[in-house]
């Protein structure tokens, strides 16, 4: 089921099986984008409500067009700036974007992932006739997002050895969250979900002002009040409160390398910067889990970079 080969996945995607495969946000699990009984076991493999729209992974910015029409200016400057990269842009679909992929609306997400594997694979398959991969989080609904072909087991191992799909493994995951999402309908950015392409930056290139997220307009599951969350419980903490906790061996920390570990709790993550913060937080989730933690002290780190993106998803996972 676990794989190093990129023929090998691609052979499985075409023939119609599921392929979890690296990118450079999280892995994702993978199928052919222009086959609806495909599609219809991703969602059954996590287990994720049939109506959350998934996001079209492309090989290069030049397809665009084929999935999406009308797009704004601002916006394919954008595409132009940062894909390959962890930027997904939701634009007016066109009709190679099936009802099964949008959840029945009128726009389509897509983007063009930045891992050397994700990307050979996915022009291997376009030039074999397959335009695009669909690929959600590998996880379970709900659940951290993989960082790992080794989380992507965890959550999803038993279903796909069951259904004889792949898991392509192209090691760790380099930023570690999910891309940011902006919908580019007309003259106005909007952020839909934070990522380590933050508003800062799409404001500074664009020069246009960022919309107010607008996470409730169109679905995203992502935006749920609960979610990226793992079975310990996420208690968001200052520095300062940190240290009147009464902590013992059932308790980790997650937090920058600044902040000095309380007596007997668990060091989970210390990161030196926001990208390392990034990087290493769901499998430092994930690892709490394993060591059957009861709690996760966490304290969230501050900046209008990757920052953003990581308190979004710690306040998720603290629901
Ligand atoms: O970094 C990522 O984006 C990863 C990797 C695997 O590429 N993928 C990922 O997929 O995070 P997923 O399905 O876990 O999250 C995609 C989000 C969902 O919250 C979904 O609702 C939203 O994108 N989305 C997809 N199509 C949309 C649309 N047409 N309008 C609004 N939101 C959309
Ligand atoms: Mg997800």
């Amino acid at each position: 089921m676990r794989t190093n080969s990129i023929d090998s996945a691609a052979a499985a995607l075409q023939a119609g099986y599921l392929c979890a495969i690296p990118t450079e946000t999280v892995y994702g699990l993978a199928a052919d984008a222009t086959n609806p009984t495909a599609i219809a076991r991703v969602f059954e493999a996590k287990g994720r409500p049939s109506d959350h729209p998934l996001i079209v992974h492309i090989a290069d910015g030049a397809y665009l067009g084929e999935w999406i029409r009308d797009i704004p200016e601002w916006a394919l400057s954008l595409t132009k700036k940062f894909w390959p990269g962890p930027l997904t842009i939701v634009g007016r679909r066109t009709d190679a974007a099936l009802n099964v992929v949008t959840g029945g609306q009128d726009t389509v997400a897509v983007r063009v992932p930045q891992h050397p594997v994700a990307l050979e694979l996915l022009r291997n398959l376009y030039s074999a006739g397959v335009p695009g991969l669909v690929a959600p989080s590998a996880n379970r609904f709900g659940h951290v997002s993989p960082t790992s072909a080794e989380h992507v087991l965890a959550d999803l191992g038993d279903y796909l050895s069951a259904h004889d799909d792949l898991v392509l493994d192209g090691g760790l995951c380099s930023v570690g969250v999910e891309s940011t999402i902006v919908l580019a309908l007309d003259h106005t950015p909007v952020i839909l979900r934070p990522g380590a392409v933050s508003s800062a930056d799409i404001e500074s290139f664009t020069g246009t002002p960022i919309g107010l997220t607008r996470a409730e307009t169109p679905r995203v599951s992502g935006a749920l009040d609960s979610h990226y969350a793992p079975r310990a419980k996420v208690l968001l903490v200052s520095e300062s409160e940190l240290h009147n906790f009464v902590t013992h061996s059932g308790v980790g920390l997650i937090a920058r390398d600044d902040v000095v570990t309380p007596p007997q709790c668990v060091r989970l993550l210390a990161a030196n910067t926001n990208e390392d913060y990034a990087r290493d937080l769901y499998a430092s989730m994930r690892h709490a889990d394993e060591l059957g933690l009861e709690t996760i002290l966490v304290v969230a780190p501050s900046g209008d970079d990757v920052a953003i993106a990581i308190n979004d998803r710690l306040k998720r996972a603290a629901f």
